[in-house]
């Protein structure tokens, strides 16, 4: 098989494109003895049976292991240089009511970037006390709601919510943990969208104020002020920018601990994952291995105890859990300029279920989810079904030049802001959340139907009712 000239470079033609690689497949995915796609031991046809197309796909088992894999590494590498690790899962990647009792249960925090982030967490019965409030731009209503609730830290973001919160504080008659965010100024390598710690964009407080910022934030009794925090982007696979971060940070925490202690040490999340199979994902007991030496190399460096540490990943706990199902409806061969042909393969979904292709030039990669084939492979774009040319699911893939109309595609590893940046573009609804462990299939959050759409329109009159 030759390789088609529109294949960008990453992608290998493979010999056969029914496989399901361990890097990019959540742990429970395999392929049944007719050739399906199960997850969990539930066939893809069974899940298209129940719960139609498009559809999220949750495998518990991998997202609860994952967690708990990210607590053990990082317990474990912390305590061998005298510390702990506080793990927050940070929701806005997806959240439900039960996604959130996964995390607890598994012994990590929550991290929540708004009242209606907050407001899931607290229905799914946890604890305030577990939960970091993130955002750069906090209404005084969040702020209010978070500390009556009794929120365990609030990331104070700007100036100007040092005396909002205080004075929350002191309205309830509370002394709220608060940490400060600081923009590290490292530059991650990563999407300029998903980078949070350039000198040009609106997180946080430069390292050059931190120390200003701190004393005034010390000056309010209502306030405990419990550590520094940074968060240098999202989707970052080399460790190099967090180690100059966490170089950085610990300086700065070195000075505001000379005379008043500081106990914590945020050094937040942004772990990259593999969405095709030419990337490659640190493994999550190297990383820690590798922040916990720097953490130490540099705390013996400047004299000064291993404080408590926190992080706060998303993608990579829940990211690599979830594959999104779609029917495939229309196929069209385009022929493109020089005669190399790219097979457009379009789905029910799109830029609503998913909109990181279309917003970051995200790359995945699909299968053929209901059965194998032998057919050569053919490069393949897989596109929405929205009215915008840039509506695209995965831009490049090989898959058997046998795929019809009909056909199930599998795209994986849409766990992390696909349902979470969901929309209803065109007026599609919301696919729902169905979680698959052990054989059994159950749903978490239901789809939308036409009926939600049209039921927040002021210009419609409720059926039956009579104007
Ligand atoms: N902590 C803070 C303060 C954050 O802003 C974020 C992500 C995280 C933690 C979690 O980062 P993660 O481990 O999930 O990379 N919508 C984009 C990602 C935006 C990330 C925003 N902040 C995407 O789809 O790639």
């Amino acid at each position: 098989m030759f390789a088609n000239p529109l294949a960008p470079e990453w992608l290998d033609t493979p010999a056969e494109a029914n496989s399901l690689p361990s890097t990019v497949w959540s742990q429970n995915s395999t392929r049944t003895k007719t050739g399906e796609l199960a997850i969990a031991g539930v066939a893809a046809s069974e899940l298209v049976r129940h719960f139609g197309t498009p559809v999220y796909v949750i495998d518990e088992a991998d997202a609860i292991a994952r967690a708990t894999e990210i607590k053990a590494a990082f317990d474990g590498e912390f305590a061998r240089i005298g510390s702990s690790v506080t793990v927050y899962y940070a929701a806005k990647a997806f959240l439900c009511t039960e996604i959130a009792r996964w995390m607890t249960a598994a012994g990590l925090n929550i991290d929540v970037a708004s009242a209606g982030e907050m407001a899931v967490a607290l229905a799914a019965g946890v604890d305030a006390s577990l939960l970091g409030f993130h955002g750069n731009n906090k209404s005084l209503s969040e702020i209010d709601r978070a500390v009556c609730a009794g929120i365990g830290t609030i990331v104070i973001d700007s100036v100007v919510e040092i005396g909002r919160i205080a004075e929350a504080a002191t309205r309830h008659g509370r002394t709220q943990r608060v940490r400060l965010r600081i923009n590290s100024g490292v530059h991650a390598s990563t999407h300029e969208y998903l980078a949070t710690a350039r000198e040009d964009q609106k997180f946080g407080i430069p390292l050059s104020d931190a120390e200003a910022v701190v004393a005034r934030i010390r000056s309010h009794s209502s306030l405990k002020f419990v550590g520094i925090h940074s968060h240098i982007g999202s989707q970052i696979f080399d460790t190099a920018g967090f180690a100059e971060a966490a170089r950085r940070l610990l300086e700065l925490h070195a000075r505001l601990s000379a005379d008043t202690p500081v106990p914590e040490l945020n050094l937040g999340g942004g772990f990259g994952i593999a969405y095709t199979s030419a990337d490659a994902a640190l493994p999550v007991a190297e990383l820690a291995a590798s922040l916990a030496s720097i953490v130490d190399a540099e705390c013996t460096r400047l004299g000064i105890d291993v404080p408590l540490i926190a992080i706060e990943p998303g993608r990579s706990i829940i990211g690599p859990s979830t594959t999104t199902l779609y029917t495939a409806g229309t196929i069209k061969d385009v022929l493109v300029d020089g005669g190399a042909v790219r097979k457009y393969v379009s789905v029910d979904g799109g830029m609503s279920d998913n909109l990181r292709t279309a917003l970051y030039g995200a790359d995945y990669s699909a299968r053929i989810a209901n059965r194998v084939s032998s057919a050569g492979s053919v490069l393949v774009r897989i596109a929405g079904k929205h009215c915008e040319a840039g509506d695209i699911v995965v831009r490049a893939e090989y898959l058997p030049g046998d795929v019809e109309p009909g056909d199930v595609i599998a795209v994986p590893a849409t766990g992390a802001y696909g349902w979470a940046m969901s929309n209803n573009y065109n007026y599609l609804a919301r696919p729902p959340v169905v979680a698959v462990r052990d054989g059994k299939s159950r749903i978490i959050v239901r789809g939308e139907t036409e009926d939600d759409l049209l039921s927040r329109d002021a210009g419609i009159t409720p059926s039956g009712d009579s104007e």
